[in-house]
């Protein structure tokens, strides 16, 4: 397994008091729900410790308000409410996927319904917005607009996710701009937010943003890749979940146009079996889809670090920005 940062445990111990305080006001059903979304208790509310996600965007809103000169705290407001956007948006992505393991556990949808599911995301959803607000910063209505409109396009972009799956023309543009919606908004909402609470100038505050974005098309890219061929003993997901809805992915969008044969694979009627699975996966290998999105998921993050590199930003959360970024494409879960 990919050897954690340190940014990433440093990220989770800052923001866990504050999540566990802010979710202690849901109402009761989705309180168990979220804490057990979180990996904080099992099933029945018996404490549980692990399995809460790799709290990459916490990290990334911790470093932006540090790239801005400003103490990591002023950023936790905005760590809190990123990482509340990112689980209100796997709670409902996976009832919508139908995926029925997320983080090596049963998905809320799986085991509450989905109701329960929807209403905890929601929950989780406006719980962000009342944590930021509650920031001290005299920009948090700044950041909460930053929030509000990135939540905006991450729904755009899941949108888009669902439609192609009944589409055979999507272009590669196309599904680029929708990975950009679903994933690299948020990344770079959640890069760009700590420097926004801090009052950092315009050009720092898009520097980090354009960071954040490229860094989120690799995340993507990478995520797309893991979905097909990654270990499910390792991602805690259930392994071709994405060819089984014949979603229009990264990889597969890139491949379709090398393989006749994938377009064929994707036009059959029907939920394909393990065997079509299995050949599926080999016509996106065939097609070139992996190693162009492994090849794309680097260039993305090199643009990612030119973008910071136009800005004025302290070495240390310069260095720690960049190491994340790699740890997005290298990671294999
Ligand atoms: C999964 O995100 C959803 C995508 C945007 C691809 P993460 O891989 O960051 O999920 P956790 O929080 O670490 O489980
Ligand atoms: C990622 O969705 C984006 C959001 C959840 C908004 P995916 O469906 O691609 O991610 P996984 O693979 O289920 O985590
Ligand atoms: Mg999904
Ligand atoms: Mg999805």
């Amino acid at each position: 397994m990919t050897a954690m940062l340190t940014s990433l445990h440093r990220s989770r111990d800052a923001v866990a008091p504050a999540m566990r305080e802010a979710v202690q006001r849901l109402d009761p059903a989705s309180r168990a729900q979220v804490s057990y979304h979180l990996g904080w208790c099992d099933v029945d509310g018996a404490p549980a410790e692990g399995g809460g996600g790799k709290a990459v965007r916490p990290a990334l809103a911790l470093l932006s308000a540090q790239a801005a000169g400003a103490p990591a705290e002023v950023g936790l407001p905005g760590a809190v409410a990123v990482e509340m956007v990112h689980n209100f948006s796997l709670l409902h992505d996976d009832l919508m996927d139908g995926d029925e393991e997320r983080r090596h556990r049963r998905t809320v949808w799986a085991i509450w319904g989905a109701p329960a599911a929807i209403l905890a995301g929601d929950a989780l959803l406006a719980l962000a917005q009342e944590v930021l607000l509650e920031s001290p910063s005299p920009h948090a209505a700044t950041a909460a607009r930053l929030l509000a409109t990135t939540t905006r396009e991450l729904i755009r972009g899941q949108v888009q996710d669902l439609a192609f799956e009944h589409r055979r023309d999507v272009t590669l543009a196309e599904c680029l701009d929708m990975a950009g919606g679903k994933t690299g908004s948020l990344l770079s909402a959640s890069a760009a937010i700590g420097a926004v609470l801090a009052g950092a100038p315009e050009a720092t505050v898009g520097a980090l943003s354009v960071f954040g974005a490229q860094v989120g098309l690799a995340f993507q890219l990478v995520d797309d890749v893991l979905g097909i061929w990654g270990d499910p003993a390792v991602t805690g997901k259930s392994i071709f979940s994405d060819l089984r809805s014949r979603k229009k992915s990264l990889p597969v969008t890139y491949s379709v146009a090398n393989c006749p044969e994938l377009a064929e694979w994707l036009a059959a009627p029907g939920e394909p079996d393990d065997a079509q699975l299995r050949r599926g996966a080999e016509l996106v290998e065939a097609g070139g889809g992996r190693e162009w999105a492994l090849a794309e998921a680097r260039r993305r993050m090199a643009l990612a670090e030119d973008a910071l590199s136009a800005v004025d930003i302290p070495s240390q959360p310069r260095e720690e920005l960049i190491a994340l970024g790699n740890f997005v494409v290298d990671r294999d879960s």
